[in-house]
């Protein structure tokens, strides 16, 4: 049974939820599911934009056999060719044989590469323009947000972005399919920013690239491949782009993260919670072992300010916070201050090594000398932690 929604008065939602699927991308929890954006038009021509994953293909096929209502589909917009939006391809070319597909130079020969047979294709460039009857189409190219293919496409009779994967969001629709049906910024924004994070965070300069050809299209809907479709307020989400991919925090605060196998390291991040909290510093404390990266990542977007405490293992920083500190630089996060404490009983190694990594991220102030714990705190490292304290809140108060 098909199950789609109106968009606008020709233009139809006919993708589908998927909560069964654990790890995005196989690496990112989605404990609230994700959806597969996909849209028809129905104009003289008919076009799709965009498939769906493929485990969501039959419910995909049954939405737009719905909403063609026996007619042809002449185009497929391409504008992501990565497999959780390309997969379905090749089903839609069995479907409609005469079907003409239009997309980027590239995402035709990532078609070939991900061994989809398809001959009836039209690339576009950026600027280009395509009219279906009433409504009329222009092409931008958004290449590295995130895959080089990528474009998005912009309908000019009702300005409707179709944005690929810019302004998308992790969590499964349950039926409200736009932003105004649901209170997006208490239910949606923390997988939205995670989502953005883990997902588009490394290609800030290309997000900005894209931001800035936005801003001269007369924009009054943005339907992207996952999450809530855009019809009111476009300006609040747009401001979250525009401040995540500057690397600009939303928040003035501290973020503790800890990575402690006994307690100790754990007793000294309260220690310095309860510190900042004394001095009016809004905190969020974290154990790295038992907090999914891509949660971490997202709050340390958020957050101007971080502590980050590791206790030493194998001579070196506890994998977890390794991790972290690895997917921060890899994720191109700067800007940001960070205090820096380890722990060690023998040969506490985790503090320079912390210290290396922190200063990969652009940037960034290291606030303080590392402070050094062996084994549990003291009353030397307790007046170290005081002086970390103060300088992190002059720091977050400047
Ligand atoms: Fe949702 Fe980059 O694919």
């Amino acid at each position: 049974m098909h199950c789609v929604r109106k968009v606008t008065e020709d233009l139809y939602w006919v993708g589908a939820n998927d909560k069964r699927l654990n790890l995005f991308e196989n690496i990112h929890p989605i404990p609230r599911g994700t959806s597969y954006n996909s849209y028809v038009l129905l104009d003289e021509k008919t076009v799709l934009f965009d498939t769906a994953d493929w485990s969501v293909c039959r419910q995909f096929l049954d939405n737009i056999e719905y909403v063609l209502d026996g007619r042809e589909l002449d185009y497929m917009v391409i504008n992501h060719m990565e497999p959780d939006h390309g997969a379905s391809i090749e089903e839609i070319l069995l479907r409609y044989p005469n079907v003409r597909i239009i997309c980027s130079a590239k995402a035709a020969v990532f078609m070939k590469q991900f061994g989809f047979s398809a001959d009836n294709i039209e690339t576009v460039k950026e600027g280009e323009s395509k009219s279906f009857g009433k409504h009329q189409v222009t092409f931008v190219m958004a290449p590295m947000v995130h895959w080089p293919e990528v474009m998005v496409t912009f309908e000019t009779t009702e300005g409707i972005l179709f944005s690929a994967d810019a302004f998308g969001s992790f969590g499964a629709l349950d039926g409200k399919l736009f932003a105004d049906e649901v209170d997006f910024d208490r239910d949606w924004i923390d997988d939205a920013r995670r989502y953005y994070t883990n997902i588009v965070g490394k290609y800030g300069p290309q997000v900005q690239n894209l931001l800035k050809k936005a801003a001269a299209l007369d924009i009054r809907y943005i339907c992207p491949l996952h999450g809530p479709v855009w019809r009111k307020d476009l300006g609040y989400f747009i401001d979250k782009y525009d401040k995540w991919s500057r690397y600009e925090p939303e928040k003035k605060g501290v973020m503790i993260c800890y990575a402690s196998m006994y307690g100790n390291t754990e007793c000294a991040a309260n220690v310095l919670a309860s510190m900042l909290c004394e001095r009016g510093i809004d905190t969020a404390l974290y154990d790295v072992s038992c907090t999914h990266v891509s949660y971490l990542i997202a709050e340390a977007f958020k957050y101007s300010h971080m502590a980050l405490l590791s206790v030493t293992y194998n001579l070196g920083v506890f994998p977890v916070m390794k991790n972290f500190l690895e997917d921060m630089a890899a994720l191109n996060l700067q800007k940001r201050a960070v205090g820096l404490i380890c722990n060690g009983s023998w040969a506490p190694q985790a503090g320079p090594q912390m210290k290396e990594a922190a200063g990969k991220m652009k940037d960034t102030e290291i606030i303080d000398d590392v402070i050094t714990v062996v084994s549990s705190l003291n009353d030397e490292s307790y007046q170290q932690m005081q002086k970390l304290a103060d300088d992190l809140a002059a720091s977050v108060n400047a």
